[in-house]
């Protein structure tokens, strides 16, 4: 596949849409590759040979030799989940130097970010989002509340962070200790810790913007990596039980720092069912065998929670929403392998509130819980096609239930992936 100027790749479901192996395919014809949201809550999977790499933060372009690595501006950084993949990177063999970078904007994950989260999910009972418990809601909260907040360049001045830090860590352990009788964290620790994120951050940060304007002046190829999915997106998702960032193809400018015109090609991956982790309404969603079977063929298991994920039929509806929310030009549809050996496969093509068919996607949570979906049946396939390597050689009902889709999405499938490896990957090249 001949990538076309600036490139992005969003997730169009609930997350885990195996977007890490497409953005490492594209890498391949990239020169710079930039993550602009979300943080450590992503687990994006890059499997090279016989080397599998679960990567939290680092873009999936790393592994790529040539590919120069940005986390920008609109990620939340957790320091020592990044030194933990700098490891992981160095023992696999993968060599780093002067190909990453980080911006002086993005927001530092604390401790205490994640004893919020977990304390606060804890007290929310049945109310709860399930999140990753990695402090994103919090250190997104504190970015938009401004006062509380510690920016990666903040780190550099070494005596006004130390004050920074007291006054925050005051202001929390108060709260943590009014709100859920938390003895909160060692201020000490955390002025520490302080000290050790900037010397571990050091060798990465710069001025990501001008970076990235530079190498559009110089017309380098720009991929963007997304992280989570388009329903999980904190404005056009399904909120509350979603993400705190936008997760959607809208929210690449801001969080990149880079001209919305400058995207030329978005391709959205979805897989060919769907599935979710934490809670919150999943219309399709089937809590029986046919779940657990996809859960199984799938190995649907949080990258980086490892909890099971929720496993249902695939959602045309919502995913058709995500398409034209973000302007999608191309999709990718991914784990065709997994279903396999159904008899019968359904689609969700709409939804019945009220006894009505909706003609928009519903975002309104107390709507969604009470949603039926509407199914069609799709003939299934016996035969297993991890070893399909053209899509003219995939079942018939295998290539018809993609041509299906792509109706039912109005929008072209290039890409259909039948296993986790790169030579699994069946480009549709009259469509790409
Ligand atoms: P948070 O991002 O940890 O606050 O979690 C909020 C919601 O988004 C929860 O339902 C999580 O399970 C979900 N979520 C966050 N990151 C991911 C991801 O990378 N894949 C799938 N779900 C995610």
């Amino acid at each position: 596949m001949k990538l076309r100027g600036n490139t992005c790749v969003v997730g169009l479901q609930w997350g885990d849409e195996a977007k890490g192996k497409i953005t490492d395919l594209l890498s391949e014809q990239s020169d710079v590759v930039v993550r602009f949201l979300g943080g450590s809550n992503a687990g994006h999977t890059v499997v090279v040979g016989d080397r599998t790499f679960k990567l939290h933060l680092i873009p999936s372009g790393i592994v790529h030799e040539d590919v120069l690595c940005v986390i920008a501006g609109g990620v939340v950084l957790d320091p020592e989940v990044f030194e933990q993949e700098l490891q992981n990177l160095c023992d696999g063999g993968v060599r780093f130097e002067g190909r990453l970078r980080i911006s002086q904007t993005a927001h530092v994950v604390f401790p205490y970010h994640k004893l919020e989260d977990q304390l606060r999910e804890t007290d929310s009972g049945k109310g709860k989002i399930g999140t990753t418990a990695r402090g994103i809601g919090p250190c997104y909260c504190d970015k938009a509340g401004r006062t509380q907040a510690i920016r990666v360049g903040n780190l550099f001045h070494a005596d006004a962070i130390e004050q920074q830090v007291r006054r925050i860590v005051d202001y929390k352990n108060r709260l943590l200790t009014a709100m859920y009788g938390s003895a909160g964290v060692p201020v000490e620790q955390m002025v520490a810790k302080a000290r050790r994120y900037a010397e571990i951050l050091r060798p990465f940060v710069c001025d990501t913007t001008a970076l990235l304007q530079e190498a559009i002046a110089d017309g380098r190829r720009l991929l963007f990596e997304g992280a989570q999915g388009t329903l999980l997106d904190i404005d056009h998702g399904t909120f509350p039980y979603v993400t705190s960032s936008n997760a959607s193809a809208c929210g690449v400018s801001a969080g990149a720092g880079v001209p919305a015109k400058v995207i030329d090609t978005i391709v959205g991956v979805a897989k060919a069912y769907t599935t979710r982790v934490g809670t919150g309404p999943f219309p399709s969603e089937q809590d029986n065998d046919i779940g657990n079977r996809i859960r199984e063929r799938g190995h649907e298991y949080g990258t980086t929670t490892g909890r099971p994920r929720r496993c249902g039929w695939f959602d045309a509806f919502a995913t058709r929403y995500s398409i034209k929310l973000g302007g999608v030009d191309k999709v990718a549809l991914m784990l065709l392998d997994v279903l396999s050996g159904f008899q019968t496969l359904k689609i969700c093509t709409g939804y019945r509130y009220k006894g009505q068919l909706l003609k928009s996607f519903p975002t309104d949570a107390e709507v969604m819980k009470d949603v039926e979906p509407v199914y069609e049946d799709h003939p299934g396939w016996a035969e297993e096609i991890d070893g399909v390597r053209e899509f003219a050689d995939l079942p018939a009902n295998a290539r018809s239930y993609v041509k299906r889709l792509e109706t039912l999405l109005e929008t072209p499938i290039a890409i259909v992936s039948v296993g986790p490896e790169r030579t699994q990957t069946l480009f549709r090249e009259e469509l790409i």
